[in-house]
């Protein structure tokens, strides 16, 4: 054989050899280093390299042109075979991060005991939120829903209470640093709603208006900083206190059931004239005072009056034709009156413990 035939002959080998190892190779890390040693340059390829020296020219220039030739398929042959292992170990990725979202229902409600995440549910506040929503559903109301950013003018001003009114301070404000000093703020109620809505819509109207409010207050056992009310308002020709009544009892049977002791009491709110607060018996005590409803046996749901007929002149409502009630209550309250919890601050503990038991 002569010299060149037998440097054919080995790089046909070398090529077969190599081809075989790239294409077996079992991972990325086995891939790389069987690259460096088949093509690098001390490979057996390289080898063979060096010898064409001692060839003649046409020889060598065949010879060469044949070994790049080689080394070229090899190389594309190792890209290949690198592409499919990238693809596979993204799919492996893929396959180990996904959540099996099924897992915890097949193991049962009580999965959790065993350090076994179970599967989420909605939060207490969000079910009696929905709970209400239905019960008013189910009394022709529509629902309708705010912001939680408000002006001014939409928290008090429309609201019969003039910048600077006394009784803006029954709300502890936070502001927001936007436009004008304390022109914008977190609502401190769902009021601000009513006024979108007269504004807007205009009577005859007859909706709920759930959502989360926020005052600057220091969380205790009947008050969180951030908590949800939901709004109430009825504007119609010849709607009457009686209507108000009517209305919170239906909806106080409907959530608390037959038993549950409730009282409208006169009070006092700048824009509804006359005023009351809906209180329920103290479900801790029963109504003979605890620490829960400080001594008084009542816990306050929250207000309700007829519409003033000022908040309906600020919007351009003839209040001469259109008569109202409003009421807002506290679905944080509401929600732990009939779970039976003593401390409204429970609710947002995030004590699983409590959270599975309501
Ligand atoms: N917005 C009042 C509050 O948060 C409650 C209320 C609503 C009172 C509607 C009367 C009418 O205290």
């Amino acid at each position: 054989m002569s010299a060149s035939e037998d440097i054919r002959a080995e790089l046909a080998a070398i090529e077969a050899l190599a081809a075989e190892a790239l294409a077996g190779a079992a991972d990325l890390g086995a891939l790389r280093s069987a690259e460096a040693e088949l093509l690098g340059r001390r490979s057996a390829l390289a080898a063979l390299g060096s010898r064409l020296g001692a060839l003649g020219e046409a020889e060598r220039r065949q010879l060469g042109a044949d070994l790049n030739a080689a080394r070229a398929r090899l190389a594309e042959l190792a890209r290949t075979r690198s592409d499919l292992l990238e693809a596979a170990r993204r799919e492996a990725r893929l396959e180990e991060d996904r959540l099996d979202l099924t897992e915890a229902s097949l193991l049962g409600p009580r999965a959790w005991v065993r350090g076994v995440p179970e599967r989420g549910r909605l939060h207490l506040v969000t079910r009696t939120r929905d709970e209400l929503e239905d019960i008013f559903v189910g009394m022709g109301f529509g629902v309708v829903e705010g912001t939680e950013a408000e002006t001014d003018w939409y928290n008090f001003e429309a609201l019969n209470m003039p910048p600077a009114h006394p009784a803006r301070s029954m709300w502890d404000t936070l502001y927001l640093d936007l436009g004008e000093p304390e022109g914008v703020l977190l609502r401190t109620h769902t009021s601000p709603v009513q006024v979108h809505l007269l504004e807007t819509v205009g009577p005859p109207l007859r909706a709920v208006m759930p959502g989360r409010c926020y005052r600057k207050e220091t969380p205790d056992a009947r008050h969180l900083a951030v908590f949800h009310q939901i709004e109430g308002l009825v504007v119609d020709e010849g709607i009457g206190f009686a209507d108000l009544a009517g209305t919170v009892e239906v909806f106080t049977r409907a959530y608390f059931g037959q038993e549950m002791l409730t009282r409208l009491r006169p009070s006092f709110f700048p824009f509804t004239e006359p005023s009351a607060e809906l209180d329920v018996t103290c479900p801790v005590c029963g109504g003979a005072g605890c620490r829960t409803c400080s001594g008084s046996g009542w816990i306050e749901l929250g207000g309700a009056g007829m519409v003033d007929p000022n908040v309906l002149d600020a919007v351009g409502v003839d209040s001469e034709r259109w008569t109202g009630f409003a009421f807002g209550f506290g679905i944080d309250r509401l929600a732990m009156i009939r779970a039976g919890l003593d401390d409204l601050r429970a609710l947002t503990d995030n004590d699983l413990r409590l959270l599975h038991q309501v």
